[in-house]
C-alpha cells in the first residue's frame, strides 16, 4: 500500500512498528514484573511518561474532536498504583519534553496505543505479583468497552482529526520522539547504558 493510500493510523502503525518493538525488548529485558521492587520502578518510568502526556489528553480543543478523551488519561492511576507499593513518582533527571502542536497527537498515539499491549502486562502483573485494577495494576487495565473496540474507534477519531500530510507528518515524528524518550527513561530508572538496546525477547508470555 503507498503512503497515500494509508490512513493516518496506519501510517502511524507502520512507522513506529520497529521502535515499538524495541521498547516492548527493552522494557522487558528489565523484567518489571520479577518482583514488587522491580514493578515499582515500571510504575515510576510509567509515572514520568503519563505525567508528560497528561496535558494532552485533557487539552481542551482536542476533547472536542475525541470525546471522553480527558477520562482515558492514566496518571492519576499510576499514582495510585505507585501508592499501594508506597512508592512515589519518579522525578526525572534532565529535561523534559513539552509536545506541542501536532505533535502532541503522535504523543497521544504513543500512549492510548500503550494501553493495548497493557493487556499482557496487566496479566503479568496479576499472575506473578497479585496486582490488579483495584490493587497495584489499575492503569494497565483495559477500557470498559474493551480493549480492542475502544482501540479501533479511538483510530478513527484519530482518522477523522482532519490533519494535512504536512501535519500528519508533524504527528508521526512526535509518535517517534515518544517512543525514543520512553527508551530514555527506561534506560535512567532501571540503570542502563545510554542508548542501551535490547536483544529480541521473543513473543511475551505472562
Ligand atoms: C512492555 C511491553 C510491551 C508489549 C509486550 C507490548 C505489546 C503490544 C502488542 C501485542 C500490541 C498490538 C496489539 C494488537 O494489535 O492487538 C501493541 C500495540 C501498541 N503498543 Fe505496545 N507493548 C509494550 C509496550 C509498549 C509501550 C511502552 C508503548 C508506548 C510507550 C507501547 C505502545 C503501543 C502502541 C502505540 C500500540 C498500537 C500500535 C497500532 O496498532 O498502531 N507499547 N503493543
Amino acid at each position: 500500500m503507498t503512503q497515500e493510500q494509508q490512513t493516518f493510523s496506519e501510517r502511524l502503525k507502520a512507522a513506529n512498528r520497529t521502535t515499538h518493538d524495541s521498547v516492548d525488548n527493552l522494557v522487558m529485558s528489565v523484567e518489571p514484573f520479577k518482583n514488587n521492587e522491580n514493578y515499582a520502578k515500571f510504575l515510576q518510568l510509567q509515572s514520568v511518561f503519563h505525567k508528560i502526556v497528561d496535558d494532552i489528553y485533557k487539552d481542551p480543543e482536542l476533547n472536542k474532536k475525541i470525546p471522553e478523551l480527558e477520562y482515558m488519561a492514566r496518571y492519576d492511576r499510576v499514582l495510585k498504583d505507585l501508592a499501594v507499593l508506597k512508592s512515589e513518582p519518579y522525578e526525572f533527571k534532565g529535561n523534559l519534553p513539552h509536545p506541542q502542536g501536532n505533535a502532541s497527537i503522535g504523543w497521544l498515539y504513543c500512549a492510548e496505543g500503550s494501553n493495548l499491549g497493557a493487556a499482557f502486562l496487566y496479566k503479568a502483573a496479576e499472575k506473578r505479583l497479585s496486582f490488579d485494577a483495584e490493587n497495584g495494576a489499575s492503569h494497565l487495565a483495559g477500557h470498559p468497552d474493551g480493549r480492542g473496540k475502544h482501540w479501533r474507534e479511538f483510530k478513527v477519531y484519530l482518522d477523522n482529526l482532519g490533519l494535512d500530510a504536512q501535519a500528519e507528518d508533524e504527528a508521526i515524528q512526535g509518535a517517534k520522539d515518544a517512543f525514543a524518550f520512553y527508551k530514555v527513561i527506561v534506560r535512567q530508572i532501571f540503570g542502563l547504558p545510554e542508548n542501551y538496546e535490547a536483544p529480541n525477547q521473543g513473543p511475551f508470555h505472562p
